[in-house]
């Protein structure tokens, strides 16, 4: 069905928290805890297309035992920002990519595809109802988290007729409890997160799910997060669970990844902007495990970094597997890695110029 304007028909939550509870935790939101008010969803249909855009109290959603989400994992989702500026606007960063890579997830999970005027607008009906909830300190913001799923009441294996979008909304400080401090990543032997020709590409849940063992073992192996290496060769950089990875070398090159498996994370692309755009060349290519860890022994490798929305730009510090470690852990933040930090930070606060155009105002 052809785009049509969409109405968004707005209920307010009675039971919405006071000033009071929202400032005791806007002062220490910590990351994916707490949620807002409000929440926006709107309904698809094979016969009726996108339709019922609706803001409303947040709370449990209703589910048939049968929708076909719960069996089969027919989900994808996104993650965003809204950040407060200095003079008390909001503003997220590059939305439209974000729209453009739900599309794509859409279409890989066999799940209709939101266009990018209703996506965008979703955003900004949530945040103007919850815009008390962006927070003001430095370093926090209000993490978005629209996600779509197959609600179909039905157990054969083929795409819903019955779906649902939903935006949720979520003030955060820091993803990890360590702030921007080295995190160490733990190497998954055994596991991988995508294969070949799968859904490494797609933002949906099962790669998360298919994440989380290898996660808890980087945790009983004292990590913060998990590494994973190409599924075929075993041999190949991929990613980190929830975010990418990028190597800096002696010479000011940077190098990340190149597969078809993984995220195409849009923090990646943004700092590969930032630093070409300061002279670095930017590789995007192969990388074996073997490269990183003789680069580092050699010191050709000067500094990794895992990037993503929730992890902004977080240095590596140490990585660990059975047989080997590269780097150490009480490792110092890496120079460039720190600057881009700070650049891309100060691009998304409102700092400083956004010379690509890369905010939009909600
Ligand atoms: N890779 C994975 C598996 C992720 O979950 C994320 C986070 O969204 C990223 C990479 C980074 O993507 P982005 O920078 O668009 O948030
Ligand atoms: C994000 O950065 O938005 C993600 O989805 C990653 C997850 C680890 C929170």
């Amino acid at each position: 069905l052809a785009p049509r304007a969409l109405t968004f028909s707005v209920t307010k939550n009675l039971a919405a928290r006071s000033p009071q509870e929202r400032d005791e935790i806007l002062a220490n939101p910590g990351f994916g805890k707490f949620f807002t008010d409000h929440m926006v969803d709107i309904c698809w249909s094979e016969q009726g297309g996108w339709h019922r855009p609706r803001v409303q109290p947040y709370g449990p959603i209703s589910l048939d035992p049968a929708a076909a989400v719960l069996h089969y994992g027919q989900e994808i989702f996104e993650g965003m920002k809204a950040y407060r500026h200095a003079d008390g606007s909001i503003w997220t960063f590059r939305p439209e990519a974000n729209a453009a890579r739900m599309q794509r997830s859409a279409r890989r999970l066999a799940l209709p595809e939101l266009p990018t005027d209703y996506f965008i607008e979703s955003i900004k009906q949530l945040v103007a109802v919850d815009a008390d909830w962006v927070p003001m300190a430095d370093g926090t913001c209000l993490y978005l988290r629209p996600f779509m799923f197959a609600k179909e009441a039905f157990l054969g294996v083929r795409p819903a007729h019955k779906v649902a979008y939903y935006v949720i909304a979520s003030p955060a400080g820091s993803y990890f409890s360590g702030g921007v401090a080295p995190v160490s990543i733990w190497l998954s032997a055994e596991y991988s997160r995508a294969a070949h020709g799968g859904t490494g590409a797609a933002k949906t849940g099962g790669n998360y799910a298919a994440s989380l063992l290898a996660q808890q073992e980087a945790y009983d192996n004292g990590c913060d997060q998990v590494l994973f290496l190409d599924s075929r060769e075993g041999k190949y950089v991929e990613e980190l669970g929830g975010m990418n990875v990028v190597l800096v070398y002696k010479d000011g090159t940077l190098v990340t990844p190149d597969s078809k498996s993984i995220l195409e994370g849009i923090t990646r692309d943004s700092i590969l902007q930032l630093a070409e755009d300061r002279g670095h060349k930017v590789e995007r290519r192969n990388v074996s495990i073997d490269e990183w860890r003789e680069g580092q022994a050699s010191g050709d490798i000067v500094e990794a970094f895992a990037c993503g929305t929730a992890a902004v730009i977080t240095p590596i510090g140490l990585v660990k597997s059975n047989d080997f470690e590269i780097g150490s852990a009480d490792a110092v933040a890496g120079e460039l890695t720190m600057s881009l930090r700070q650049e891309l930070t100060d691009i998304q606060y409102g700092r400083i110029e956004d010379r690509h155009g890369w905010l939009t105002r909600l």
